[in-house]
């Protein structure tokens, strides 16, 4: 069937995001833990799967597709899954983008561009390149850094995504933000979120964007805007440029409500909310009943699309999920 996908609370599904390998080459603390068990190799779609499966969304009504991960760029091939979803940029897609830490874009960002996409969103939690070495534990600033050029002469727009960790970053939000206004990028502040275990208490590094966003207006004229990226961010303008901030708080401000989109792994498992364990497996509905088999289980998953989730970090808690983001792909 190509019938468009609704759940039960009236939303409708347009926005898919699959995590193309749960592999990284950083570390990020607030992601990971220094030592990762990652699937094994055999237990991941083959690429034609994995491009199947997200044509049949595409033949749903599925209009923004983003790759993530892990780091997507890691896989090997993942420049070819772009190449071929890219063919439908512009014939059932509107957007093709992807979420990377940038570490391989110099070497991939014209490729990218080539085969269709437009806009990436980089996550980079500080320009001070200490900090930024200590957040994810082995990355090079500098590298990134060229990483995002390379992509801009690329003729990729690239937005900032910074996730907000006290004591780590928060008193340089002002200074990224700052750094993002002379170069022209969007930056989107993001809540930590209690996914997997990882080597510390994320309780002792939250850090409300409530009280980010009041910190940033003190030294930035911030107007809301009406902005809508079809993701999760609300965003303000920041005056006299044509610079948004964006902030991403689901432990504040809940966005559930407007939830448009569900989640692919390297696995075939389909999640339908970042905030629970429930999925349906489409590697097994692939293999035993073909692209009918995978719409059924599609139909199934939607059904049971959760209202919302309940995330909170409290001091001594496990993670509310045991997987970690980068299973899921945030
Ligand atoms: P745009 O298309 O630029 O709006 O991107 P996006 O915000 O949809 O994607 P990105 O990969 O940059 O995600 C930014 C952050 O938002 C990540 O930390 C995601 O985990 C988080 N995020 C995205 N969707 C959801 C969601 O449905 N629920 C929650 N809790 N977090 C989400
Ligand atoms: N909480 C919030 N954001 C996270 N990310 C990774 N782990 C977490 C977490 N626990 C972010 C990354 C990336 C995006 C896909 O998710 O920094 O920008
Ligand atoms: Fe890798 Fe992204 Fe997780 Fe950092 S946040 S460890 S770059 S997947």
């Amino acid at each position: 069937s190509d019938a468009s996908l609704v759940d039960r609370h009236g939303r409708a599904i347009r926005y898919l995001r699959v995590s193309v390998t749960d592999r990284c080459d950083l570390r990020c603390r607030y992601c990971m833990a220094e030592k990762m068990t990652f699937l094994p190799k055999s237990a991941l779609l083959t690429l034609d799967e994995m491009a199947l499966i997200v044509e049949r969304f595409i033949a749903r009504g599925v209009s923004k597709v983003r790759l993530t991960g892990g780091e997507p760029l890691v896989r090997r091939d993942a420049i070819d899954l772009v190449r071929r979803l890219g063919r439908h940029v512009g014939a059932g897609l509107d957007e093709l983008v992807m979420t990377t830490n940038g570490t391989r874009l110099t070497q991939h960002a014209g490729t990218l561009a080539e085969a269709g996409i437009r806009r990436l969103n980089v996550s980079l939690d500080s320009i001070d390149p200490a900090t930024f070495r200590h957040i994810t534990r082995h990355g090079d600033l500098a590298q990134v850094l060229e990483g995002i050029a390379a992509a801009r002469a690329a003729g990729i727009a690239v937005k900032i995504n910074a996730v907000a960790l006290k004591g780590l970053n928060d008193h340089q939000l002002a200074d990224l933000l700052a750094w993002c206004v002379a170069e022209g990028h969007d930056l989107t502040l993001i809540e930590t979120m209690p996914l997997g275990a990882v080597d510390e208490d994320r309780a002792d590094r939250f850090v409300p964007l409530t009280e980010v966003h009041a910190r940033l207006a003190a030294r930035f004229d911030l107007a809301l805007d009406a902005h809508d990226s079809g993701g999760p961010a609300r965003y303000w303008r920041v005056a006299g440029t044509s610079v948004r901030l964006g902030l991403i708080s689901p432990l504040t401000r809940n966005f559930c409500e407007g939830c448009n989109r569900v989640r692919l792994t390297t696995e075939g498992m389909l999640y339908t909310c970042l905030g629970h364990d429930d999925s349906v497996d489409l590697k097994a509905a692939i293999r035993d009943g073909g692209l009918a088999g995978v719409d059924a289980a599609i139909d199934a998953a939607i059904a049971a699309k959760p209202a919302r989730h309940d995330f909170s970090v409290a001091a001594g808690a496990a993670p509310a999920v045991a997987r970690h983001m980068s299973v899921t792909g945030g």
